[in-house]
């Protein structure tokens, strides 16, 4: 018999031995049942645990052990310095999208600036570059409306961003945005990486063309959404850099490629000029 909060985290990440961090997801799991961090769970190591909080913290393990991603278990996710409320209406930010933002912040001034995050999802990247640059103008897109009530939730107390239900860039007229971003679905309908990505919406993952429909459909529509001076950049598949680039090549825009923290090709900026 459990009885001990160390006692639970130990048999917790036991039952989890399968996932890459089990330590990391038992104490996910509990700390959403017992409402603690971590650092409060290490401090609180031989307090007892009530069979009913026990109780909950195996419901979420059988869950987990199904493949339930733990963020859907616990309602939430944390992306760049927030946690963003997440459901099945919304894909799972992934840290390597902490790219984009990391770019778009690092080539910033405090100007004013018109930005648009098309394909919002949980508003991992409009509220980020929001709250980080209060002065900017951010407008947030998404063609499923449950994923922007999702994002204005997230959004809270944050002025200064715009939310609008559109396909790409089919909404705005020519010449309006300093900055577009855009993480779309990328992934080919044939690939057997969906197979452990059952739980997150298939609109936000799978995209036609071999997963490259979306992105053509941006790249192609960029150039004339761009002020002179502006700039795209937008998310890709690790094996997907050198068509990307061609694309925007091709659309007339100069482009430079990005890798991710984990040195895979993961994303590319492109401009008007040289
Ligand atoms: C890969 S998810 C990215 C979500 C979020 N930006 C992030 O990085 O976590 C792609 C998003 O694009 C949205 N989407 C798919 N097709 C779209 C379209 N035609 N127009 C606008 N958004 C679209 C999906 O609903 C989904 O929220």
């Amino acid at each position: 018999m459990i009885e001990t909060l160390e006692s639970l985290r130990v048999a917790t990440a036991k039952a989890l031995g399968h996932l890459d961090e089990p330590h990391l997801e038992a104490d996910l799991l509990i700390g959403h049942v017992l409402d603690l961090t971590r650092s409060q769970m290490w401090a609180r190591h031989d307090q007892s645990v009530t069979c009913e909080h026990q109780q909950a913290v195996w419901n979420l393990i059988e869950k987990r052990r199904r493949g339930v991603p733990a963020a859907y278990l616990i309602g939430k996710k944390g992306f760049w310095d927030n946690d963003f409320y997440v459901t099945p209406e919304t894909l799972i930010p992934r840290p390597e999208t902490e790219l984009l933002v990391e770019t778009i912040l690092a080539r910033s001034d405090n100007e004013a600036r018109s930005v648009v995050d098309l394909g919002t999802g949980s508003g991992a990247i409009a509220i980020s570059l929001a709250k980080a640059r209060p002065q900017w103008h951010v407008i947030a897109t998404d063609c499923m409306p449950g994923a922007i009530e999702i994002a204005q939730q997230n959004a809270n107390q944050v002025g200064n961003i715009d939310w609008l239900i559109a396909d790409w860039l089919t909404a705005f007229r020519q010449g309006c945005f300093d900055i577009i971003v855009a993480n779309p679905p990328y992934i080919d309908e044939t690939d057997p990486h969906l197979d452990d990505l059952v739980y997150e919406p298939r609109s936000a993952l799978v995209s036609g063309n071999g997963g490259f429909a979306d992105l053509n459909e941006i790249m192609t529509s960029a150039k004339s959404a761009l002020k002179p001076n502006g700039y795209l950049i937008v998310e890709h598949g690790f094996n997907q850099q050198t068509a990307v680039e061609n694309g925007l090549r091709k659309a007339g825009l100069y482009t430079q490629a990005l890798k991710d923290l984990s040195g895979q090709p993961r994303a590319v900026i492109a401009t008007l000029g040289a």
